[in-house]
């Protein structure tokens, strides 16, 4: 196992920082425990690159978990935020921010024929849940194992010992009582899913899931699979929900949606459509956004939901990405590491794939073919994951520190970057490490 190395100045406030929270955190796997070693403190972010506490630069492959598509502190979603800012942080009233953003939103993805703003991913799918279920007066909700929607609750779920049960907590402090409407089904079962909605179906509120699974390695889906839920859904009155708060934006300017063209009942954004601030939404056919507070009963709302600083750097995200043809050239930077990786592996006869989706990327580190499953996943990829971590930390490539959480190509980034990416991994594959 590669020696960190020494980072006195981070080494010095993480001791601080675990006198104050949790861990030293404000999100859990920030705290390295899944890798080891000390989380790196970092004061600036320029580009494709972060700056840490002790001067060291990394060549940054996180992204901030994705929504720096544009690459850190883009010169105009700075401008955008400074020059909004100026005029007031926020007004709790409406503006004409929320409106732009919208109708940004909406060009992109005209199954949004409503959306509400809310202040992250959790708030946006926790809402959603709640108007499919308050729009169809049902109350289970299917999720899939492997996805992550955020903390909300009923959402916090494992599941159960048998196919089609009910869920239970993953999370203490979680009463069974609260995820027991929610039924978790495995990704890639056409059969699993059939035996739940033939269960349940006349109680299902809403179908849940990510159409780019990004939160368990990248557990990419068949088409006809996400096609089959959008029948499913259709023949039994549940909403299908798809989860885009990763991948809108991201895998195409119109998400998941666009690219597999299924149109969901209800869609979740945050991330990108945040530019790097604190944004979510959901949104859908008028018909089921109709049912929110004050037009109806489902009850859904926030101080700082659509504030002007937010609004302003997601529609300046969105207009650069719009406009500068950003999807193709990410496209070509992810082929071009997929190949040298490709090339890598088979060189260092190294059990391993390289699993990606436009900028979206995951090395797993395993003999066979990438799993579409969370179960089929092999726990030994984690233990050889670890130390090619630490490797390319030493060697200045900044990744999520998790063998499960997946790299973000940004618009920042060139060949340059992809090439010596590839180079440290060539060398660290050269030294044992990862295999
Ligand atoms: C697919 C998905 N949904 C929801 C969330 C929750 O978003 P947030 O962390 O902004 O609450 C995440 C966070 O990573 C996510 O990846």
């Amino acid at each position: 196992m590669p020696e960190p190395r020494p980072r006195p100045r981070s080494e010095e406030l993480y001791q601080r920082a675990v006198q104050l929270m949790p861990a030293g955190v404000n999100s859990p796997v920030r705290a390295f425990r899944a890798v080891g070693g000390t989380p790196v403190f970092f004061t600036k972010g320029e580009g494709p690159y972060l700056y840490d506490v002790d001067g060291r630069k990394y060549i940054d492959f996180c992204g901030s978990w994705g929504p720096l598509i544009l690459g850190h502190a883009h010169p105009r979603v700075v401008a955008a935020v400074r020059e909004t800012a100026a005029r007031g942080l926020t007004f709790g009233a409406p503006h004409e921010g929320e409106i732009a953003l919208a109708q940004a939103m909406q060009a992109a993805n005209p199954h949004l024929q409503k959306m509400r703003f809310v202040s992250s991913g959790t708030e946006a799918v926790m809402s959603a849940v709640r108007v499919a279920r308050g729009f169809t007066g049902r109350d289970i909700i299917i999720k899939f194992d492997g996805c992550y929607h955020g903390h909300a609750d009923s959402l916090l779920v494992n599941a159960g010992s048998g196919l089609v049960t009910f869920g239970t907590p993953s999370s203490a402090g979680v009463p069974a009582d609260f995820t027991k409407h929610t039924i978790v089904c495995d990704l890639d079962d056409v059969e699993g899913f059939d035996r739940a909605m033939r269960e349940h179906g006349g109680n299902v509120a809403g179908v849940l899931i990510e159409p780019v699974p990004a939160n368990n390695g990248l557990l990419l889906q068949r088409a006809e699979f996400l096609q089959y839920l959008r029948k499913r859904c259709a023949e039994t009155g549940a909403c299908l929900i798809f989860d885009e708060v990763i991948s809108g934006f991201r895998v195409a300017f119109g998400g998941a949606a666009q690219l597999y063209q299924i149109a969901p009942d209800l869609a979740t954004y945050g991330k990108i459509i945040g530019g790097g601030l604190p944004v979510g939404a959901y949104g859908g056919r008028s018909e089921i956004l109709d049912h929110v507070a004050p037009l109806g009963r489902v009850y859904q709302a926030g101080t700082l939901s659509g504030n002007p600083l937010g609004m302003a750097a997601g529609l300046a995200t969105l207009q650069i990405l719009r406009s500068e043809n950003i999807y193709e050239r990410l496209e070509r930077l992810g082929a071009r590491l997929e190949s040298s990786m490709n090339q890598l592996f088979t060189k260092h006869r190294a059990n391993a794939s390289f699993v990606r989706r436009g900028s979206v990327f995951w090395i797993y580190l395993a003999p066979g073919a990438p799993p579409r499953r969370a179960k089929d996943l092999d726990a030994d990829s984690a233990r050889r994951f670890t130390p090619l971590y630490h490797e390319l930390l030493n060697r200045g490539f900044y990744f999520g520190p998790s063998a499960y959480e997946v790299g973000f190509l940004c618009a920042a980034h060139d060949e340059s970057h992809v090439d010596a990416l590839a180079e440290a991994v060539d060398a660290a594959l050269a030294n044992g490490i990862g295999i």
